[in-house]
């Protein structure tokens, strides 16, 4: 609705993992040179991690877009809340392996055929499992199992696991240690600095259609930061909601003011970022991210709400 009022083709904070918007920081960088190399060089197994809302399915949104464009088979799992069954059949529909039996072993033996006709043509397959933190013990075995498919020299599956910081503490459980050996790359996904968010905030401005002119005060971008803590999804909330409340005052730039009172109405606290950093697990730490997946939700009942209300309109 504001897209007019302040010259934008699109909608610049869209909280879907868009490729498009991927703004790469330092670590951005080496999170996906560490991916593309270890499906490369036929790693076997690579882990990303991060905070939540730090950037991993955008991340991996990229990563799908390189690999369909070098017609790599790829299967993508994005429902971790599956069992064992569901698990291989999703996986083998996503590679297009035809699969008409419900036995497990037949099912892996069609798989292993299929990734050997791959590699005798050269070419190798990628499974990527998104919210790997959320995957049961049982189908984290299944995926450890997996790993073993591979000749005498080469791994025949790629696989990258893609999870928050619990999966990292979930892979230290000692009945996991056989999958945690067989990680051999790891990359991570990290909140921004005060720098990147600026230039991440005029990058989604700029691809979004802006032609330069300033929307966002200095100062209120730093506020920005400190309110989000440089965490992308916050950032994108905070700034979608400043541009409607700018757009109802028909304010064309974004003060301080505004910043301060979307982030009082989403309850956000002022992380000054002359604090020390939290200890990774206080109990803040902990509510922090529950307070993520509130905005989270709230984000998407809104944009559904107002999907519903655009509908209602055009009929
Ligand atoms: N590097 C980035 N470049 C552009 N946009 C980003 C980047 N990182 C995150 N975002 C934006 O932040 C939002 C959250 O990103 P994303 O869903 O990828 O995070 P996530 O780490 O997968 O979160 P979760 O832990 O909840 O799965 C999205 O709107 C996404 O576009
Ligand atoms: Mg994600």
């Amino acid at each position: 609705m504001y897209k007019d009022f302040f010259h934008l083709r699109a909608n610049p904070f869209n909280v879907n993992p868009d490729p498009r918007y991927l703004f790469l920081t330092r670590h951005t960088e080496e999170a996906l040179a560490c991916l593309t190399y270890g499906i490369q060089s036929r790693k076997g197994f690579v882990l990303l991690t991060g905070e939540v809302g730090t950037g991993k399915t955008t991340l991996i949104n990229k990563l799908l877009e390189w690999l369909r464009a070098q017609q790599v088979p790829t299967a993508f799992i994005f429902n971790s809340r599956m069992n064992v069954p569901q698990f291989l059949d999703y996986m083998m529909a996503d590679f297009g392996i035809p699969c008409d039996t419900r036995s497990k072993s037949q099912i892996l033996l069609k798989l292993y055929n299929w990734l050997l006709e791959r590699y005798r043509a050269g070419e190798t397959a990628v499974l990527i499992v998104d919210e790997a933190q959320n995957l049961a013990d049982e189908v984290l075995e299944e995926i450890r199992m997996m790993t073993n498919l591979e000749t005498f020299t080469e791994k025949l599956l790629q696989i990258v696991l893609v999870g928050q910081t619990e999966l990292e503490q979930k892979l230290k459980q000692p009945n996991l240690r056989q999958l945690r050996q067989r990680l051999t790359l790891r990359a991570k996904t990290h909140p921004l600095t005060l720098d990147e968010t600026k230039s991440y905030i005029q990058q989604r401005l700029r691809i979004a259609g802006s032609n330069g002119q300033q929307i966002f005060e200095g100062d209120a971008l730093g506020a920005i930061h400190r309110y989000s803590s440089g965490i992308p999804r916050v950032v994108n909330l905070i700034c979608e909601h400043c541009l409607v409340s700018a757009f109802v005052d028909q304010q064309k730039v974004v003060g301080t003011g505004i910043v301060d009172a979307v982030a009082r109405d989403f309850d956000l606290g002022d992380n000054h970022a002359a604090m020390p950093p939290l200890p990774p697990q206080t109990p803040d730490k902990f509510d922090l991210v529950d307070a993520l997946k509130t905005i989270s939700n709230l984000a998407e009942r809104l944009k559904e709400s107002e999907r519903d209300s655009t509908k209602e309109g055009k009929l």
